[in-house]
């Protein structure tokens, strides 16, 4: 296909929500940020030039990046940030792929405001498999504070807790009128009686699931993480960090002007919880001011039913062909937990909650980000920035019981590292993760970088091998899988995309407290299944 060129400059820019004004990291002073359409096998090259001064690099999140992990972007996985006053250009293929993506800064917290939506329409002459609607419509889901956000993100880290929650969800940036001097502030679908649209709904918020409804409007899902679905008509779309689906909607109702609203979704243990939510309007073209207009319903903050049914309705549109054969059995246990203090742990951050702080971990090991790009010291063989030997799972699990005090299992004793998975060409992984910790605040939206993994099965508590049941028909392939808290997901992927590759939890506070592993995938035979060499611009840490 044809190239794409796009120049972003990442520049901060003075924005006033709320009644409140502060300076926000933007590209070209856009929030959210600019809009890329492609087509499918498009190229798509974006200059990104830092014009301030914090480190940065953007991430396509859900483009596999195949043969180009150089261009994936999270910061020290496959990349040092660009820094102050640099550049580099992204250059990569969107090969086989099509649908609703996004772009976000992968590095501190910044992707809390450095994001945008990616489009990518079928090829020229190919159309939707579904009905062709009359207008799509990017909807994409943020959080937002108003504090300035890298302060927040220090302040965070520094005490070893939680971090506050955010001042007002937004839609396409505008929060809706439910807040402080917001009631201008409000993002307005115009629609006219009897045409379907396509909503493409995007969550770029850092950590919080949430719910998305239309009143009195049913939502047929099409596509989830850029790839089809069977259609299936829901009221509620439960949606999390690092997920995207797509959504027909007919605007069949009397005249008039419905919220579209979205609000959080709490799984796990609720903690000084706010039940707010942002609002934009789905209007019809005629309707008066004044006239009708109706609230949506969303379910109760923590209604896992409601959540349950929708992950059940999300299949692939086609039978798929999941492999049998399994070459790599891998089971990871993921979770948040209070690292104690022991010999292991930085020393400065011994002095929070309990004699511990907050952390994350994968088979009890806490990501640590390296100094020197993973995927560089890969590629060069240059030794002391990561080891290869993630470690297996714990061999004893212990049972969750939810809210159940003092547990005490094995995964206080999470060791700080960066130990990796290293997976042979081509081979065909079966991976299962596990909720294990003992601060169950949440579901896990776990995102694989550089491959799509057909979700087949997911249940509450511990995996049991002998009574999971598994959808080898129609599972959906996806990039991001919601493990149910205290519960687990299995996913099946080849790996057939050499370079390194980040899995890590969406939720940004989970992922800063280590709940994130890389994969190597090693080269195959020939160049059609080999990392190639690095761009020459590359940054350096
Ligand atoms: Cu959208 Cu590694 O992330």
């Amino acid at each position: 296909g044809p190239t794409r060129f796009y120049d972003f400059k990442v520049q901060t820019k003075r924005v006033t929500k709320l009644c409140s004004s502060k300076d926000i990291v933007t590209i070209n002073g856009m929030f959210p940020g600019p809009v890329i359409y492609a087509q499918e096998d498009d190229r798509i090259v974006v200059k990104v030039t830092n014009q301030t001064p914090f480190n940065v690099t953007i991430h396509w999140h859900g483009v596999r990046q195949r043969l180009s992990c150089w261009y994936d972007g999270p910061s020290y996985i496959t990349q040092c940030p660009i820094q102050a006053g640099q550049a580099f250009t992204y250059n990569f293929t969107v090969v086989k792929q099509k649908g609703t993506f996004f772009w976000h800064a992968h590095v501190s917290w910044l992707r809390g405001t450095v994001y945008g939506a990616m489009i990518v329409y079928p090829k020229a002459g190919l159309s939707y498999p579904f009905k062709i609607p009359y207008q799509e419509q990017i909807i994409i889901l943020g959080e937002y504070w108003l504090k300035d956000l890298v302060q927040i993100e220090q302040t965070t880290l520094a005490s070893g807790g939680p971090p506050p929650r955010p001042d007002a969800y937004t839609i396409n940036g505008h929060p809706g009128p439910n807040y402080n001097c917001s009631t201008n502030d409000v993002y307005k679908i115009d629609v006219i009686t009897g045409r379907t649209y396509l909503l493409r709904i995007i969550h770029a918020g850092l950590n919080t699931e949430n719910f998305f409804a239309i009143a009195n409007h049913k939502l047929t899902i099409v596509e989830a993480d850029a790839e089809y679905t069977k259609p299936f008509t829901t009221d509620i779309v439960m949606v999390g960090p690092g997920q995207t689906m797509a959504a027909l909607v007919t605007a069949d109702q009397p005249v008039g002007k419905y919220s579209i609203t979205v609000a959080p979704y709490k799984s796990g243990r609720i903690v000084n919880y706010q039940n707010i939510s942002a609002i934009a309007y789905f209007h019809y073209i005629g309707a008066a001011p004044g006239s009708l207009y109706l609230p949506a319903k969303l379910p109760k903050l923590n209604d896992s039913l409601v959540v349950k049914t929708f992950m059940d309705g999300l299949r692939s549109l086609n039978p798929v062909n999941v492999f049998k054969e399994i070459d790599e059995n891998v089971f990871i246990t993921i979770g948040l937990n209070v690292q104690m203090c022991h010999s292991k742990t930085p020393k400065q951050s011994c002095q929070a909650i309990n004699n511990g702080v907050m952390a994350a971990s994968m088979n009890n090991i806490s990501f640590i980000q390296p100094k020197l790009s993973i995927l560089e010291a890969y590629y060069r063989k240059i030794n002391g920035s990561y080891t290869e030997d993630f470690p297996d799972a714990p061999s004893k699990l212990y049972d969750f019981v939810y809210g159940a005090p003092n547990n005490i299992p094995y995964d206080t004793q999470s060791l700080n590292g960066t130990r990796i998975k290293v997976l042979g060409y081509g081979s065909k992984v079966q991976l299962i993760l596990q909720d294990t910790g003992t601060v169950n605040t949440e579901n896990h939206p776990m995102h694989l970088h550089g491959h799509s993994f057909y979700v087949i099965g997911y249940g509450t508590g511990n995996y049991n091998p002998k009574t999971a049941q598994f959808n080898l028909v129609d599972p959906p392939y996806l990039s991001t899988v919601g493990v149910p808290v205290g519960g687990w997901a299995a996913i099946w992927f080849i790996a057939d995309n050499p370079g390194v590759w980040y899995m890590h939890c969406h939720i940004e506070i989970h992922q800063s407290w280590g709940l994130g592993m890389v994969f190597i995938v090693k080269n195959g035979k020939g160049e059609q299944e080999s990392l190639p060499q690095p761009p020459t611009d590359m940054p350096q840490c």
